[in-house]
């Protein structure tokens, strides 16, 4: 009966077992990984696109070569994880609507410019590496098929973003215009890229329940705090400035303390009104429509390959 099935679930989760696919699950876990899972999806997808444009005007060969690979990686991302999610009972149809229609949301991160090729840079730097440090404790997520697509990607981000690394450090020891090209990109990413980790732990509505089932491991504050920590260091071996003046390290804490993230910005991008929003979504439309042949051959050479094997 329904009360052992919920005794069976609360102990896996309480022994750091994982929860299959088949198990039986509350529906508000269900319906909450379903909602962070597609949301995760989409932000892979849609985050193709700021880079994406700098494939064509890559500096060198090698350079499009590594961006191309990156851009590729994001793309498998997406579809491992919409895969996770349609083994919750999701329909990736009905997701990918939902994301159209603004109905789900995707990361506000993606709704900034990415202006100069050095923001290609700082985006594997700063943005991946915020994707990982909130990805990483994701691998010990309760839900299965969720932690082991983290593994894959995890390692996958992890070389997005030393390429990041790689590009700004080849830039920094370049030309005093590409120098300052460098800090300019940091000086645009580095507020957005704390608010990737989430409105303050007072105000996440998801994170004490989403904590308690341990689909997220730590609160979003915890993970920023993270995030800074790593980050200074490797912000003073480039030579470049973050922009906070409230930025030092804290001895008694073991931690650096830093300056507050405009929340009511990252409130205004989450609802739609950053400054790439609009151009993102019609341009994700427009892919959308432009595909549909190809899902209608697909169902049709699906559909006709069961008859014939009906026959
Ligand atoms: N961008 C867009 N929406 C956000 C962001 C953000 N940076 N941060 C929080 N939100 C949304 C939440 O999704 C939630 O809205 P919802 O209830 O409609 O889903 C609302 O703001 C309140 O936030 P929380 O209660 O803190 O939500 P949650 O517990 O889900 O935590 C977080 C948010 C940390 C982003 C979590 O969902 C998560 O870890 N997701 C997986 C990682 C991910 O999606 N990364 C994508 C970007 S990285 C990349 O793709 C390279």
């Amino acid at each position: 009966d329904e009360r052992e099935l919920r005794a069976h679930f609360e102990e896996t989760v309480a022994a750091d077992r994982r929860v299959e696919p088949r198990d039986w699950m509350p529906e508000a876990y269900r319906a909450t990984l379903v909602r962070q899972i597609a949301q995760h999806a989409h932000s892979e997808i849609i985050g193709m696109q700021p880079e994406g444009d700098w494939i064509t005007r890559a500096p060198s060969l090698r350079r499009k070569a590594i961006l191309w690979a990156k851009v590729q990686d994001e793309a498998g991302h997406g579809l491992y994880l919409y895969g996770a999610a349609e083994t919750l009972g999701a329909d990736r149809d009905d997701l990918t609507r939902r994301l159209l229609e603004g109905r789900q949301k995707y990361s506000s991160i993606f709704n900034y410019p990415a202006a100069t090729f050095a923001d290609v840079g700082v985006i594997g730097w700063l943005v991946d590496g915020a994707a990982i440090c909130n990805q990483v404790p994701l691998c010990r997520s309760s839900y299965g098929p969720y932690a082991r697509a983290m593994v894959r990607v995890c390692k996958e981000e992890s070389f997005h973003q030393r390429q990041g690394y790689e590009l700004l450090w080849t830039m920094a020891r370049g030309t005093a215009a590409q120098r300052e090209m460098v800090q300019d990109a940091v000086d645009r990413w580095w507020w957005p890229s704390l608010m990737m980790f989430g409105p303050p732990d007072a105000a996440s509505p998801n994170s004490r329940r989403s904590m308690a089932w341990r689909i997220k491991r730590h609160s979003n504050d915890e993970l920023r705090q993270r995030f800074v920590d790593m980050t200074v260091p490797q912000a003073d071996r480039l030579g470049v400035t973050l922009p906070d003046p409230e930025l030092r390290w804290n001895e008694e804490r073991g931690h650096h303390d830093f300056g507050t993230p405009d929340f009511a910005e990252l409130a205004r991008v989450i609802g739609g009104d950053g400054p790439c929003n609009a151009e993102r979504v019609a341009r994700r439309t427009a892919a959308h429509e432009d595909g549909a042949w190809v899902r209608e051959a697909a169902v049709a050479h699906a559909q006709r390959r069961a008859r014939r094997t009906d026959d």
